[in-house]
């Protein structure tokens, strides 16, 4: 079975372009088959992105944990203007983002990455809209883990949907960071996670 994660050189490319705007910013975001949220920017994504941005502090740099085609990362790169990593393990989705920074005139390092396992660095923002799909194992080792790679005053910012597990997340990661909820809007939920 396909998935948005898996690599599966065979489907066939059926590029697509996908515009946003925020504020005065414009983007535009190739997409293919094979790809999450192929058709449109993921509502999840788009209320990440705006909440933390309303909630935003200074920050040196961030890493995107599951970066897709590159919207999140390219948006926060092209407001922020800090040093920004994306990370996949889709490699069509990769390619994508490459073209996409071109697209949009930023410069991101996107990189093949099994969760964190070519992360060597510390980030003051790591943002993600975690692979659901992928298990809850997969999705506690992504925000669990990203504790390791953050500076001490960092932040984590992430997505998930009530009806996806966000209450019995939040129980398990209440354990290891203060949580809070920053927003929530048609049964999505945005999560900021702190070093305790
Ligand atoms: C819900 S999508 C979010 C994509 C993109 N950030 C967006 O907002 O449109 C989750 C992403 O996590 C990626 N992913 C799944 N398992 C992963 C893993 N083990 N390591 C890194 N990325 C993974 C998927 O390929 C997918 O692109």
């Amino acid at each position: 079975m396909n998935h948005y994660f898996t690599n599966n050189d065979k489907l066939k490319s059926e590029k697509r372009i996908i515009n946003y705007e925020y504020n005065s910013y414009s983007f535009s975001f190739v997409s293919d088959n094979g790809v999450f949220s192929k058709d449109k920017i993921d509502y999840g994504s788009k209320l990440l992105i705006d909440t933390y941005l309303k909630n935003k502090k200074e920050i040196k740099n961030f890493l995107d944990v599951g970066c897709g085609y590159g919207f999140i990362s390219i948006v926060l790169s092209k407001i922020l203007k800090v040093p920004g990593v994306g990370i996949d393990i889709n490699l069509r989705a990769l390619e994508l983002a490459q073209e996409n920074q071109k697209l949009n005139k930023v410069s991101v390092s996107f990189k093949e990455s099994n969760i964190y396992e070519k992360i060597n660095d510390k980030y003051s923002l790591i943002i993600t809209n975690p692979p659901i799909r992928a298990g809850k194992d997969i999705v506690l080792k992504i925000l669990g883990e990203a504790k390791e790679y953050l500076t001490d005053d960092g932040e984590v910012w992430f997505v998930i949907r009530k009806d996806q597990g966000a209450l019995s997340i939040k129980k398990e990661l209440e354990k290891i960071y203060s949580l809070d909820i920053k927003e929530k809007s048609k049964g999505f939920l945005i999560f900021l996670a702190k070093k305790n």
